[in-house]
């Protein structure tokens, strides 16, 4: 397929980028306005594939996005391009209506002047915090954060799209993602950073908050079934196959780093912080997808992953990512 990836330079983009390009030999451009978190070495290992194009530019800006499809002729759209930061959305939530509002807006108008398949990609916080259960496509729709509520309306808007313009657009909402290539503001690549460089491992509240974890291989070929074998106007989870507290997956860390239990330090809550996410998997599952990576095997491998690229995350944590963690933690990193 001849495919426009928004967003393609971040961390879960820039891995279905790759999966497309090695496994189904797709001709791919990427959109991307390259935010602190889409980063070109992101391509650093198929940015000279003949099949791969970059574009920057922003998915709000209706001229970058009509040129951008101009050039690369795409038949489908796939859009990963968002602000992905809760706490960050809490601090300066414009960007995040901004993107996913007017963006998501622009590029379902881009797709329906040009008969395009739309695949949006979206998140299990549109639906909330679940004590006990699991999400399932009918469940409603309760986000709590700037960052899922406007998730939530892009999804909506996109939905609004099928209904009204039967425009082929499809959803696909993953849980929460770690491996390769994750912003360290994001809690498994930050503790496994601040765990090697012997910084503290601030865990928001009593650390018993529930996630979800899926491999960001699996989250990228769940989002590769529902492009191609997805029915439009449907909605698609795609939950991994663990789920375990926080204060779990930093002790685990710990032992894999070989840090010390004292650097743990229990800070204050994330304001409105949801408990638990949990997502069913049936629906993407009948369309032939699985996860193939346990948390176990998949937290050892991103471990040594970043042990092991220091040239990737350096830039990055001597940046301006220093200024972010000491506005966030009200202390500097070591
Ligand atoms: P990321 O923050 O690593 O990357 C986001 C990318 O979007 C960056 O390359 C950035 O430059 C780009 N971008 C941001 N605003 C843009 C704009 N206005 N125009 C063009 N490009 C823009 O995020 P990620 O973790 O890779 O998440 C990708 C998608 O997956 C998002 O839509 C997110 O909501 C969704 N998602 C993420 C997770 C997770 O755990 N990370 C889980 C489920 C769903
Ligand atoms: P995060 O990676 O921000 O993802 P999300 O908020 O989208 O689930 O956080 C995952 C969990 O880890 C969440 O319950 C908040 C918690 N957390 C901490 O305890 N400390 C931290 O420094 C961070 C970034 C997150």
């Amino acid at each position: 397929m001849r495919l426009l990836v928004c967003g393609g330079a971040g961390f879960i983009g820039s891995t279905f980028v790759r999966l497309r390009l090695r496994e189904h030999g797709d001709e791919v451009t990427v959109l991307d306005k390259l935010t602190y978190a889409g980063r070109e070495e992101n391509f650093h290992d198929f940015a000279d594939d003949p099949r791969f194009h970059f574009v920057r530019g922003a998915i709000e800006d209706a001229v970058a996005v009509a040129a951008a499809i101009e050039a690369a002729a795409p038949q489908a759209i796939v859009n990963f391009a968002a602000e992905t930061h809760v706490d960050r959305s809490i601090a300066e939530p414009d960007a995040f209506v901004s993107t996913h509002a007017l963006g998501t807006y622009v590029l379902l108008e881009a797709a329906r002047t040009n008969a395009l398949r739309f695949v949006q990609v979206s998140t299990d916080e549109v639906y909330g915090s679940i004590e006990a259960g699991t999400f399932t496509e009918q469940s409603p729709l309760r986000p709590s954060s700037p960052y899922s509520a406007t998730k939530a309306g892009a999804d909506l808007l996109v939905q609004s799209y099928f209904h009204t313009f039967e425009l082929p657009a499809l959803i696909c909402r993953g849980s929460n993602n770690y491996g390769p290539y994750q912003y360290p503001e994001k809690l498994i690549p930050l503790m496994i950073l601040n765990a090697l460089h012997g910084d503290r491992l601030p865990v928001y509240g009593d650390g018993m908050q529930v996630r979800n974890w899926i491999h960001s291989t699996d989250f990228a070929r769940a989002i590769g079934h529902v492009l191609e074998h997805g029915v439009p106007g449907e909605v698609y989870n795609a939950g991994g196959p663990d789920e375990q507290e926080n204060i779990a997956v930093v002790q685990r860390i710990i032992q894999l780093t070989g840090a010390d239990d004292a650097q743990i330090e229990h800070v204050e809550d994330r304001p409105g912080h949801d408990r638990r996410y949990s997502l069913s998997s049936e629906k993407v599952r009948a369309l032939g997808w699985t996860p193939r990576v346990r948390l176990g095997e998949g937290l050892e491998q991103t471990v040594a992953w970043y042990r092991d690229n220091a040239w990737w995350w350096e830039p990055i944590r001597s940046g301006d990512y220093r200024e972010y963690y000491e506005r966030q933690y009200g202390r500097s990193l070591g």
